[in-house]
């Protein structure tokens, strides 16, 4: 009689290093993988995903970010994982980190996880897909505008992996690799194949292609429902209106009665709104203070901000920034603790303390 098949373990390696020159200047301040989509950090949504394929060891990679990953995911108790920090002492590649996490990953299937993408959806029918075929890797892959900007894929006519490069000059098609990866053990001897590349990078993207050339099974799962921290904040505000659309509508804060909520609106306990009228989806954090203000559709307002007198529609504010006495703000990424308010009326000029590499638009 043939024994029962005991399911392999499949653990998770999640990057979370890297500097976010891509999203300056909020990642002066903050990891890129800590930027939030509808007040929760983009990485959290990874987490949940891990956790939700029934995966249960995860490895945190970690670079200069360290400090504030680990104060942020703790222990991954609260997504329903054993968090193991790695350290990376500098950004040398994907591929690196998989070398540095070899005694971690041991002989197991891992899937590789990029604390900077969003994916609708989640992964768990990849995950299940990969543990029921086990071919030697699995990709994923999406169709983007830029292609420059990622790792690229080239199919042939039956949809077979052939060639993959890393950010192509001339791309081979418009298909790039998304940030999630399944691997079986033998991506370690790939791993140590290859060379740095022109960014002086262990590049992940080369140990694939490595892969093919030694004949190896690559398969490949497109999907749509994609973000990236392409540095685009026109993206942003697009994946966080597509996160907003599936909102939980919860009144926790107090709202007076002169205001008006209207649709998906949460508004977490300890905010206050007064005299203001919010139209969903939107989000406002604990210990924000909305009056005599409007908050249109697609807006997320992160904890401890205060708008007043004043409107915003399909915006992200970070936490402890200020809106006061603003007609009217759209399309727009609000830094924490930023300060926006009126010049004085007797000077009809702008006043501008601007961080690095910010950007401003004035009509
Ligand atoms: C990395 C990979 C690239 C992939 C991208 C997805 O790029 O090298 O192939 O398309 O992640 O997020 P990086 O973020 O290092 O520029």
């Amino acid at each position: 009689m043939k024994a029962p098949e005991v399911p392999k373990t499949l653990k998770a390696l999640v990057l979370c290093g890297g500097a976010g020159t891509r999203l300056r200047p909020i990642t002066h301040t903050s990891a890129k993988q800590l930027v939030p989509v509808a007040n929760k950090p983009v990485l959290f949504y990874g987490l949940e995903a891990i956790a939700a394929a029934g995966v249960t060891e995860a490895g945190i990679i970690v670079g200069d970010t360290a400090p504030e990953i680990r104060r942020a995911v703790g222990d991954g108790s609260r997504f329903g994982l054993r968090a193991t920090y790695l350290r990376q002492n500098a950004p040398l590649g994907l591929a690196h980190a998989v070398q540095i996490a070899r005694d971690f990953l041991g002989d197991d299937d891992f899937v590789m996880y990029l604390g900077d993408n969003f994916i609708v959806g989640g992964v768990t029918g990849v995950v299940d897909d990969f543990r029921r075929e086990r071919p030697d890797a699995r990709i994923l892959l999406t169709r983007v505008a830029d292609p420059t900007a990622f790792g690229v894929a080239e199919l042939d006519a039956t949809g077979r992996v052939v060639g993959l490069e890393e950010k192509p000059a001339v791309p081979k098609s418009d298909l790039a690799l998304v940030g999630v990866y399944l691997f079986t053990p033998v991506v370690h001897e790939a791993v140590r194949a290859v060379v740095p590349s022109r960014r002086g990078e262990l590049e992940i993207t080369d140990a694939l292609q490595w892969l093919l050339d030694q004949g190896r099974d690559v398969r490949a799962t497109t999907i749509s429902g994609y973000w990236k921290d392409t540095g685009n904040v026109t993206d942003m505000l697009e994946v966080n209106r597509t996160v907003l659309e599936t909102l939980e509508p919860r009144i926790e804060g107090s709202v007076d009665p002169a205001s008006e909520i209207i649709g998906r609106v949460r508004i977490d306990d300890g905010a206050k709104v007064f005299g203001s009228r919010v139209v969903g989806p939107a989000v406002v954090g604990a210990g924000t203070v909305i009056a005599g203000s409007y908050v249109g559709p697609f807006t997320s307002v992160a904890e401890d901000c205060r708008i007043e007198d004043s409107e915003i529609e399909y915006s992200i504010v970070l936490r402890g920034a200020s809106v006061v006495g603003m007609r009217r703000i759209e399309v727009s990424l609000i830094g924490h603790h930023v300060e926006v308010t009126p010049s004085p009326r007797t000077h009809a000029v702008h006043r501008l303390v601007l961080g690095d590499h910010s950007k401003v638009q004035i009509p």
